[in-house]
């Protein structure tokens, strides 16, 4: 019954319409002498900054990671005022859109109270202040920010920058990916829900760009879609709302989507026309609405879950796999090159990029590792050095981990000082790596944080994919998230091959791809329903302690693998600091915290070495 239409076919069963294809050049930005750059971006899905300087240092912070509060939005003080208590048609649509779903307003703090506090804990270990960078580079205004309120501010704070501002929401977007990849040049492409309004289309926004891009610079767009009528993004939103989640859980979506029938996306299908140059035509929002309406009312948020409402995950998910496919296709055709780069918020959609992936076979691709809007600051930051400074950072490909430092030194004082029987092993890895083998629940925490959404190892609680029972009882002790959603592997990537349909690295959980059919059985808590995962690959260079820790597993198991989730409580953020660490440890039924090398245990660490979990 799953998929037994799959999307990964339907883009082939589906009508293409020819339109006429159109080139220009976009203008470059003047050239400006600077080492020190900051990147600032903020949006309706959150803020993040990143600041990059011509040594080689490289750091990212999403707003929420420092606050603790997940999705914490930032305005600007008289924005926030004119938004919360709208005097105008355009900040009412605003109050709108942020407080339609929830009921209320956002989560929120100003520029004025938190930016300075917050730049300044993320630079606090390299010694630089506001009045050292050179260059600032700001988005435009996409939700909030506008230049207008935000600009003499900026101007004030960082006294000897040249701030750089309004750069559109999808250009940065190009740069988050193209920059990152390493490639001489490549067809970008970048889809999402919306960007801002843009003068230069009398208010129109878009939700999607073909473009390419070069080492020098150049770059020429090839095609933008506009929104409403062309977003991908929209029709998972409202997919995503139809069955009763918030925004920013579209994840969920994905994890549903292999439980429907193809009920409904065969009534549907007919209604999508792809073109030849990456665009589409499907009904708009309100009709699309009304016939998942008719099919079957919208989940209340802890409604019951039916087949109708998984049979709508199915269709969102079908619909979007096969726009996204077709327009991986158009970048590659209208640009005629074989290497492409992706972003936008829909790059999160793993499913559909494994599709696209494997109905275009490019020559190679780079995902950005934080596609989507909370990745931007860093895509402000690469604009920056290399179109406006002109210098190319010393990365080739850039790490996965971009958050702060914190010393051995503070997590010492908090391993014996908490309370809880804690240690520090002389071999780390294999203690590690035999508690988890014997069933019990592991959160790591050792370096700089992940810069993108998902755990990577660095912030991650780690269990054993052998065990059939593993997802409930994670679920049951700490996770609290809904049955049906899957859990993640790691694996070691000279294994992944041997586990995984998948001859490339993922590094990013990018892909989500068919586990080999004799291996299901063996790793159940890592299987979805549909025998896929979404998988980690890693080596050794990206991560040596959590690639040994993996290792370890291996020679006590056979098993190349761990089962990856992301340390948090259900609602918070990933853990930051070392005492979010030991907050979330303390909160919920974890039974190891590794401390960077320090272990601190609920139960006497040799319990956990000795005894098996119920798991
Ligand atoms: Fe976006």
């Amino acid at each position: 019954m799953l998929y037994n239409v799959s999307p990964r076919t339907a883009y082939e069963l589906l009508k293409k319409v020819a339109t006429p294809v159109t080139t220009r050049l976009f203008p470059r930005f003047p050239k400006v002498t600077a080492n020190r750059i900051l990147g600032i971006a903020c949006t309706g899905h959150g803020a993040s900054i990143a600041y990059m300087d011509s040594s080689g240092v490289l750091i990212s912070s999403l707003l929420e990671r420092w606050t603790g509060v997940k999705y914490m939005m930032m305005f600007s003080a008289a924005e926030e005022q004119a938004i919360r208590y709208p005097q105008n048609d355009v900040d009412r649509s605003i109050n709108y859109i942020f407080t339609c779903r929830s009921g209320k307003f956002p989560e929120c703090t100003t520029f004025e109270q938190s930016f300075m506090p917050w730049m300044d804990w993320m630079l606090k270990d390299i010694g630089v202040r506001a009045e050292d960078i050179d260059l600032v580079i700001t988005s435009d205004g996409h939700f909030t920010t506008g230049w207008a309120r935000l600009g003499p501010e900026l101007k004030r704070w960082f006294p000897k920058a040249k701030v750089v501002r309004a750069i559109e929401h999808h250009e940065i977007h190009q740069r988050q990916a193209f920059w990152q990849s390493g490639f001489p040049e490549a067809a970008v492409l970048t889809l999402d829900t919306c960007g801002e309004q843009l003068a230069r289309l009398k208010g129109r926004k878009l939700s999607g760009t073909i473009s390419t891009l070069n080492q020098s610079g150049v770059h020429k767009i090839f095609r933008e879609f506009r929104f409403p009528e062309m977003s991908a993004g929209l029709i998972y939103d409202t997919t995503t709302q139809h069955v009763g989640f918030p925004q920013g859980e579209e994840g969920k979506t994905m994890g549903l989507a292999p439980y429907g029938e193809t009920e409904l996306f065969d009534q549907l299908r007919e209604d999508l026309l792809l073109y030849d140059d990456g665009g589409f035509k499907f009904l708009d929002n309100d009709k699309f609405t009304t016939v998942l309406n008719e099919y079957v009312p919208a989940r209340e948020a802890k409604g019951e879950i039916t087949q109708r409402h998984m049979n709508v995950a199915y269709a969102g998910q079908a619909i979007v796999n096969s726009i996204v496919t077709n327009a991986w296709k158009a970048a590659m055709n209208l640009t005629g090159l074989k290497k492409i780069v992706y972003a936008g918020g829909l790059a999160l959609n793993s499913v559909s990029n494994d599709i696209a992936i494997r109905a275009t076979q490019p020559d190679a691709y780079y995902i950005a590792p934080n596609p989507g809007d909370p990745g931007q600051g860093l895509g402000c930051v690469l604009f920056g050095a290399y179109e406006i400074a002109g210098w190319a950072p010393r990365h080739n490909e850039l790490p996965e981990y971009l958050g702060p430092k914190y010393t051995h030194e503070e997590m010492k004082d908090l391993a014996f000082q908490c309370g809880y029987p804690a240690t520090l092993p002389n071999d780390l890895e294999p203690v590690i790596a035999r508690c988890i083998a014997n069933g019990h629940i592991i959160a790591r925490y050792d370096g700089s944080a992940e810069f993108g959404p998902r755990a990577l190892g660095n912030r991650s609680i780690l269990v054993d994919p052998r065990r059939p029972g593993m997802k409930d009882y994670l679920n049951s002790r700490v996770k609290h998230r809904e049955g049906f959603r899957p859990f993640a592997p790691t694996v070691l990537e000279e294994y992944s091959k041997d586990w995984f349909d998948l001859d490339i690295s993922s590094p990013y959980m990018l892909r989500v791809v068919p586990i080999l059919p004799d291996k299901i059985d063996l790793i159940p808590a890592v299987a979805h329903v549909d025998g896929t995962a979404r998988v980690q690959t890693i080596s050794n260079q990206e991560n040596p302690g959590y690639y040994r820790l993996i290792d370890t597993f291996r020679e006590v198991t056979n098993i190349p693998l761990v089962l990856n989730t992301s340390f948090n409580i259900a609602g918070k953020p990933i853990v930051e600091k070392p005492q979010d660490a030991l907050d979330c440890f303390e909160q919920t039924e974890i039974d190891i915290l590794a401390l960077g090398p320090y272990v601190i245990s609920k139960l006497p660490l040799d319990r956990y070495l000795t005894e098996e979990s119920s798991a």
